[in-house]
């Protein structure tokens, strides 16, 4: 069985990428439900409605592990669909715990009392719906004590990244991390709580400047799926088709993905 990775667009394609680099060897099905991103802008039932749907639909080719690669899906849509929506024989995994362990220090499944940690002061940048869900501050709460999240909801990022348009993208990213620093000044951590971001990772850094660590997902998730991997082998198998499914226009989406990839990266409809 292949596994799923599922995003709203073009973002997950950073964890796509990641994972593919460490596991070559695992047969990847991706989805992008580009028709309907971005989420971030959207409420929690519309965000659980559209997930489930596009997760089914890994279901149906053959995953029976999907990762929920965009944290506004994780935070407004996965918890819900643990308690009661996911069948027994399939797992559906998010991408904030392996960001939070690293910035914690601490490795999978430790459920130790949270505790003190090195980052005393962390800028979240994210969505819009990832910053309202405060999904971020809860799962940290469980592992650290004595941390100051300031959370900056990125507007508009997402979808001048979905619009190819990375002038505009790179003018957001500044102007978000100046807001930030109205409200935090010295941020010793920063958090790019959101798949899309990757794209720019090299604008947050340089906006941030040298004295911030900056936590990225992609290679976080990867490392961590490895590792779950590892732990439960019957959760792939060898022989499945790897895919690139979108919701939306399959050769607009191919040629923005080649771009951001710069490999070809063949979309057909989901
Ligand atoms: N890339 C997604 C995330 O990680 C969602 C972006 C969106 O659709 O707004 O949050």
């Amino acid at each position: 069985m292949a596994v799923g990775i599922f995003d709203s667009g073009l973002g997950g394609l950073t964890v796509w990428d990641a994972v593919s680099k460490r596991m070559p060897e695992v047969p990847l099905v991706y989805l992008g439900d580009n028709a309907h991103a971005p989420y971030g802008v959207r409420d929690a039932d519309d965000i659980y409605a559209l997930t489930t749907a596009g997760v089914a639909r890994l279901f149906e080719a053959g995953c029976d592990l999907v990762i929920l690669a965009c944290n506004t899906a994780s935070a407004a849509a996965l918890r819900r669909m643990q308690e009661g929506w996911v069948p027994a024989d399939k797992r559906v995994l998010g991408v904030f715990v392996p960001l939070i362990e690293a910035l914690t220090e601490r490795h999978w499944g430790d459920n130790s009392p949270p505790r003190e940690v090195a980052a005393k002061n962390v800028a979240l940048f994210a969505t819009p719906a990832t910053v309202a869900s405060r999904a971020f501050q809860r799962e940290l709460a469980f592992r650290a004590i004595g941390v100051d999240v300031e959370a900056q909801a990125c507007g508009g990022v997402v979808d001048a990244i979905e619009d190819g348009d990375m002038i505009l993208a790179e003018a957001l990213v500044r102007s978000h991390v100046d807001a930030l620093r109205r409200k935090m000044p010295h941020p010793d951590a920063a958090v790019l709580g959101c798949t899309h971001y990757p794209l720019v990772e090299e604008v947050f850094r340089d906006a941030l400047g040298p004295d911030v660590t900056v936590y990225s997902q992609p290679s976080l998730v990867a490392a961590s799926l490895a590792d779950y991997l590892a732990r439960h082998p019957d959760k792939v198998g060898a022989g499945a088709e790897a895919a690139f499914l979108t919701t939306g226009d399959p050769k607009r989406v191919s040629s923005r993905a080649t771009q951001f990839l710069r490999r070809e990266i063949p979309f057909r409809a989901a």
